[in-house]
C-alpha cells in the first residue's frame, strides 16, 4: 500500500511524530511505502468557504494544498497525527481536512484506507474521546475505511513518549496492516 502520514504537529521531533515514526518502522517492515507530508509546516490557509471550488474544483488558494491533494488522491491510505490540544486535533492539521473541501467528492470516491494517531499530557480516559469520535465521523463522511487508532494518553514530551507503552503499540499497528 501507499501510505500517506498527514503530521500536524508543530513539534517536528515532538510525542506524536514519534508515535507517527514508530507506525512508519511497523508499516515498512511489512512492506508498505509510506510519505510523511509535515503539514503544519507547510504553506497552507484555512478554507475561507468562498465555495468557488463546489466542492469538486480548483481551490482560490495557490499554496500546499494542490501537493496534500495530489499525494492523497495517489495513495491507499491517510493518517492523521495530532497532538491533542482542547481535547481535538491541533488547528495544523484542521485546516488540511477543512481544505478538503475542494476535492471532496474525488477523495470520498476513493474510499481510502485511514488511522488517527494522537498525544497527549494527560493520561486520563477523559481525553481522547472527542477526538476519536469526530475522527470517526470524518471517515464515514469521507467514506474511509479505519483501520485503528494510536491514542498515545500520558505522551506530553518526548521523554515521557519514549517510556511509552503506546511507542510499540503504534510500530505493531503499522505492523499489522
Ligand atoms: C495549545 C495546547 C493545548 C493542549 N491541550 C491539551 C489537552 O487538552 N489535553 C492534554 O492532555 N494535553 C494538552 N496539551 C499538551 C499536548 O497535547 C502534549 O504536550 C503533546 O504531547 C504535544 O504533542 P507534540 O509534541 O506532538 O506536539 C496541549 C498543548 C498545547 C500547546
Amino acid at each position: 500500500m501507499k501510505i500517506i502520514v498527514l503530521e500536524g504537529s508543530p513539534h517536528k521531533n515532538g510525542s506524536s511524530n514519534m508515535l507517527a515514526g514508530q507506525f512508519i518502522k511497523g508499516a515498512e517492515d511489512a512492506g508498505h511505502t509510506v510519505s510523511i507530508l509535515d503539514v503544519a509546516h507547510m504553506d497552507m490557509h484555512p478554507c475561507m468557504g468562498c465555495g468557488h471550488c463546489g466542492m469538486n474544483g480548483e481551490c482560490v488558494y495557490t499554496d500546499g494544498n494542490a501537493s496534500i491533494r495530489d499525494a492523497l488522491l495517489g495513495a491507499d491510505m491517510v493518517v492523521f497525527v495530532t497532538p491533542i490540544y482542547y481535547f481535538g486535533m491541533s488547528a495544523q492539521l484542521k485546516m488540511v481536512i477543512d481544505r478538503f473541501y475542494s476535492y471532496t467528492i474525488k477523495l470520498s470516491a476513493k474510499g481510502l484506507k485511514s488511522a488517527l494517531i494522537t498525544a497527549s499530557w494527560d493520561s486520563d480516559a477523559d481525553v481522547m474521546p472527542y477526538t476519536a469520535e469526530h475522527y470517526k465521523k470524518l471517515c464515514k463522511y469521507m467514506n474511509f475505511t479505519n483501520c485503528g487508532m494510536v491514542l498515545g494518553t500520558g505522551c506530553g514530551s518526548p521523554e515521557m513518549t519514549k517510556d511509552s507503552v503506546h511507542m510499540q503499540e503504534a510500530y505493531n499497528f503499522g505492523k499489522s496492516l
